[in-house]
């Protein structure tokens, strides 16, 4: 949360920074901020709370002298609320010095009472103004702005990234990073700071990851990275393997609507080298397959929508692997002692590889013995380089709130790494693992047929249902994760109530919320797989129906059981039973981003929200 940019160079810096802080924004917009070390070598700073937009209205309004040496900041709002005053930069040192600031620190109190005792003032309610006036502090006695950073991270507490420059020494950059994310972007003369690549894409691809508890100066001809204590550190490099136009709507109504429509891409690229000949091959788990013939368990643990992707990965999993498999949300799993042992293997899903839950929790798996393995979508992230072991997502940049085709992206690689775990341990033949590959690898084809035949007709039904005030979600097996994944969406980017249930569960409670005209969409299974299941499912329609639900279904093509219980039916292609999450949650998508737009609502930046949740 919060989107950090900073930027030393020959070139005016403003631009930079606005174009960075708009690639930014899906990690925060209740503030945004810049300063910049101008040609005159003076501090100039703006920032105003709302989006961006506030901001580049302000500035056109009012330029600020340009200069070659800038921070920018995007902010998701937690000490003080959403005001000018608590936006980013703070400024320090009589206003010679700026510092944004991404995550919690959580001994702010503390040092502000300390700061206040010696006859420093503050303006704001944020706990980044701390940081800042402790800098200056430690500024007024050294002159030396990396000494002075390093001697204030040391004092600091929680989860950080932050960024300060000091008008005494334009050209010059710091930045230092605990449990947040902060990447380097290296250019030709020039170089670059950023929450994640997208914060510098357009100008190089060129990237290194620091650690954590290190620090980094950059300057137009240099990075300097060391740690907190002064030593001098080697970072890793790596490639952005996508271009700058990955990251732009190019021409859709929304962000949402591109990603939707990604999903096949998603996919396949997920699985693009990843299968030779019906086996399953990852290069990234070379040398793993001993571990995997050894594990006696698998704990899943992931936040929101990458939580359900776990849920669906769960079925497929344990099916083909005859592994014990259970999926936690990460913020419960580490505050309850759970069993870990180093049989034990933790999956992380992470699309933004930043979450703070997830992150914290695969620390805590680590620390007590287990073995790690990260599913993530972002190159340089946190949690991949805290994990043992990595498989990446290839879903391509997902810029709006609402997470889609990293969700399908998410299932592809775990079910990738189901069926090469249970190639290893013998609990699949080759001829099955075989078989799943193919269903697999004609994922994208049926996502892209279910989103060419549908989407008309889901956005024709979310406007008819503009006005509903509370959508309910039926699934069974792996039905009952997409059911939650619906329901997610639908709040998180409608505000309307929503809950998704297993359908079994309904009878036990639920089905007290049935009143006339109370839509409800059910995920029907296929009949050809399972006609017990899908027989299971058509009595709950039933059931809702018999006390006047409108019922929406989601249902193979060709099942005309469903026909004489059904007030719409969308259809999916046929599939294997661990197959159809992939196809079902489409429609999901495409009603909860339809409804969004009905509703008038900003489909990519729902209130509250951010993108990538980087406190606790
Ligand atoms: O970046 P992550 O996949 O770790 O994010 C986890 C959740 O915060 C995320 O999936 C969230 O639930 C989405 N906004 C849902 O659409």
């Amino acid at each position: 949360m919060c989107g950090i940019v900073g930027y030393v160079g020959p070139r005016p810096s403003q631009d930079i920074l606005l174009a960075g802080l708009a690639r930014l924004e899906y990690r925060g917009y209740d503030s945004a901020g810049i300063a910049v070390i101008d040609r005159d070598g003076d501090l100039g700073m703006r920032k105003r709370a709302g989006k961006l937009s506030m901001l580049r209205d302000d500035l056109e309004r009012h330029p600020l002298a340009d200069g070659t040496t800038g921070i920018g900041h995007t902010r998701w709002a937690t000490h003080g609320g959403p005001t000018d005053v608590n936006a980013h930069p703070h400024l320090a040192d009589d206003g010679k010095l700026a510092v944004i600031h991404n995550g919690i620190i959580e001994n702010f109190a503390d040092l502000k009472v300390e700061l206040i005792s010696e006859g420093y003032e503050f303006q704001s309610e944020t706990d980044t103004e701390v940081a800042a006036v402790l800098l200056g502090r430690e500024y007024a006695a050294s002159h030396d702005l990396v000494a002075a950073f390093r001697a204030t991270v040391v004092r600091l507490e929680g989860a950080f990234t932050l960024l300060a420059m000091h008008q005494e020494q334009p050209g010059l950059v710091v930045g230092a990073r605990r449990n947040s994310p902060l990447v380097i972007g290296l250019g030709e003369g020039e170089n670059f700071l950023g929450s994640d690549v997208a914060a510098f894409v357009e100008h190089t691809r060129d990237a290194l990851a620091i650690g954590q508890d290190q620090i980094v100066a950059i300057t137009p001809s240099g990075v300097e990275v060391s740690d907190f204590t002064g030593a001098a550190v080697e970072v890793e490099p790596f490639q952005v393997t996508w271009d700058a136009s990955a990251a732009e709507k190019g021409g859709w109504s929304s962000f949402m609507a591109k990603e939707v429509a990604e999903e096949p891409e998603a996919v396949a690229n997920t699985l693009r080298g990843r299968i030779r000949d019906g086996v399953v091959v990852i290069p990234e788990l070379d040398g793993l397959d001993e571990l995997f013939a050894e594990i006696t368990r698998v704990v899943v643990i992931a936040a929101g929508t990458a939580a359900y992707a776990g849920l669906v990965g769960k079925y497929a999993i344990e099916q083909w692997t005859r592994v014990p498999v259970e999926v936690e949300l990460a913020h419960e799993f580490r505050y309850r002692d759970p069993v870990l042992t180093p049989s034990t293997l933790v999956i992380s899903i992470s699309q933004s590889g930043e979450t703070m839950d997830t992150l914290m929790a695969v620390k805590y798996a680590r620390e007590r013995g287990a073995r790690t393995l990260s599913i993530c979508n972002t190159q340089g992230a946190t949690i991949p380089r805290e994990s043992d072991a990595i498989v990446y997502t290839h879903a391509g940049p997902e810029v709006a709130v609402a997470s889609t085709k990293a969700f399908v992206a998410q299932i592809t690689a775990l079910y990738l790494l189901g069926l090469h775990v249970a190639r290893v341990r013998g609990a699949l033949s080759a001829t099955e693992v075989a078989q799943h590959v193919l269903e697999l690898e004609a994922i994208p084809r049926k996502i892209a047929k279910v989103l060419d035949a549908e989407s008309a007709r889901i956005s024709q039904l979310a406007h008819w249902m503009a006005d509903t005030r509370s959508v309910l979600f039926l699934g069974r097996h792996v039905g009952y994760p997409i059911a939650l994944e619906g329901a997610l969406k639908l709040k998180e980017i409608t505000y309307i109530h929503a809950e998704g249930f297993a359908a079994g569960e309904l009878k036990h409670g639920p089905i007290a919320l049935i009143e006339p005209g109370q839509p409800v969409f059910v995920l029907v299974p296929s009949p050809r797989e399972s006609s017990l299941l899908h027989d299971k499912v058509v009595s709950n329609i039933q059931e809702i129906r018999a006390r006047g639900a409108r019922v929406i279904v989601v249902a193979e093509e060709g099942d005309a059981a469903v026909l004489p219980f059904a007030d719409e039916v969308l259809r999916i292609p046929l599939a294997g039973p661990l197959f159809e999450p992939l196809l079902a949650v489409v429609p999901l998508h495409l009603f909860a981003m339809g409804l969004a737009e009905a509703k008038g609502l900003d489909v990519d930046q729902p209130r509250n929200l951010a993108k990538s949740v980087t406190v606790e």
